[in-house]
Order: structure tokens, then C-alpha cells, then sequence
């Protein structure tokens, strides 16, 4: 059957099956290595949400996984146009409980650059955490401007500007169940 994609949507890239799938098997990676403990899952707003949401109950879906599993949200935002970050990053809203002595995962829905990931490994590193571990859905090592490490990775995004489960144009997009491809005459030159 023809699916009627929304305006500037080009074609989906990453169905909601292969999400799915990915999730289960960083959920499975996760419940192993934390088992039996308690661990924090920070996720990153706000593309991050959905992730955040379906691995945290991916996880508590694992028999035998973590028997603690607690959820906070960081927001940051990156400087730059409307599509290329420029390196630079802000804190714009903190957890709301203190990670000192805990076991943390932050989830990304997506490490491109690198900026991000590597700000705030670095300022969540320096609250004593009893360990700090990143899972990402979407890599794009390709792009990678600065060496940070992602212990768990879910699948390696196409080099195409990407939309949905989360990740946004100018805000738009973000509630697709699948990810996507953005038209590139949407984009600017
Ligand atoms: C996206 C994404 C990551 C970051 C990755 O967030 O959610 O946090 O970019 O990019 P990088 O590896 O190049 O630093 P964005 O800044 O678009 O904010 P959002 O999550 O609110 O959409």
C-alpha cells in the first residue's frame, strides 16, 4: 500500500519495526550489563523523549535486568544555523536529582558531530557518577568532529538530514513514527 508521506518528507529511511528492533537490542545490552542494580537513564530533550521513554520500558521488559530503574531529563541547545551546529553548547534546563554516586546512561536520539555528547559526558563526568555511559539510537560516526565514546549504539543513520521518532526540522516532524528523509529543497543551500 502507497503511504501518503507529509509535506517535505522524501521517503522513510528507518521504519518503526527497525526502531523497535534497535531498541530491544540496546535494552538487552543495557539489562545485562546493569543487572541486578539501579541505574538513572538522563535523556536529552528534546529529540531524545521518545527514545528515553521506549528504552526505559524496553528495559524493565528484560526478566533479570536492572531492578531500579529511574528516569530525569537534561535540555541543551547547540548554537548555530538552522541545520549545522556550530560546536558550541548551552545547558538550558539541568536534572532534577542529583547523579552523584549513581549509575547514569544518558540517551541520545542521535550523535552527529559529537558537540553534545562529549559537553555533557564532560559536566555529568565531573558530579561523581559511579559510572557515566551513553546509548544513542541514531550514529553518524562519519560526521564526527570530536572523539566520544557511545558504549551502545543502535543503528548507524544514512548521511541525510533526518526527521521523526524525536528528531525535528525547525520543530516539525518530531512526532513521526519512523525516521526519515527531509526533501533537501526544504533545507536551506
Ligand atoms: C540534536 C540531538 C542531539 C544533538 C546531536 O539536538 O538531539 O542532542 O543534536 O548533535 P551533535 O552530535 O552534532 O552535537 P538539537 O540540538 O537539534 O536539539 P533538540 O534535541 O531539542 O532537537
Amino acid at each position: 500500500m502507497q503511504q501518503t508521506l507529509p509535506t517535505g518528507i522524501e521517503r522513510v529511511l528507518i521504519t518503526p519495526d527497525d526502531i523497535a528492533a534497535a531498541i530491544r537490542r540496546i535494552a538487552a545490552e543495557v539489562a545485562r550489563d546493569y543487572a541486578g542494580g539501579s541505574l538513572v537513564l538522563v535523556g536529552v530533550l528534546k529529540g531524545a523523549v521518545f527514545v528515553t521513554a521506549d528504552l526505559a520500558r524496553a528495559i524493565a521488559d528484560v526478566p533479570d535486568g536492572p531492578v531500579d530503574v529511574q528516569l530525569d531529563f537534561i535540555a541543551v541547545s547547540s548554537y548555530g544555523n538552522a541545520h549545522r551546529s556550530s560546536g558550541e553548547v548551552r545547558l538550558v534546563q539541568d536534572t532534577t536529582h542529583a547523579i552523584e554516586g549513581r549509575h547514569v546512561l544518558i540517551v541520545e536520539d542521535i550523535v552527529d558531530n559529537g558537540h553534545t555528547l562529549h559537553y555533557l559526558r564532560a559536566m555529568l563526568g565531573n558530579r561523581q557518577p559511579a559510572s557515566l555511559r551513553a546509548a544513542v539510537l541514531l550514529d553518524k560516526p562519519y560526521r564526527r568532529a570530536v572523539d566520544v565514546p557511545v558504549e551502545y549504539v543502535g543503528l548507524t543513520c544514512p548521511d541525510e538530514f533526518v526527521v521523526g521518532y524525536g528528531l525535528d526540522y525547525q520543530e516539525r516532524y518530531r512526532t513521526l513514527p519512523y525516521i526519515a528523509k527531509l526533501r533537501p529543497e526544504v533545507l536551506p543551500a
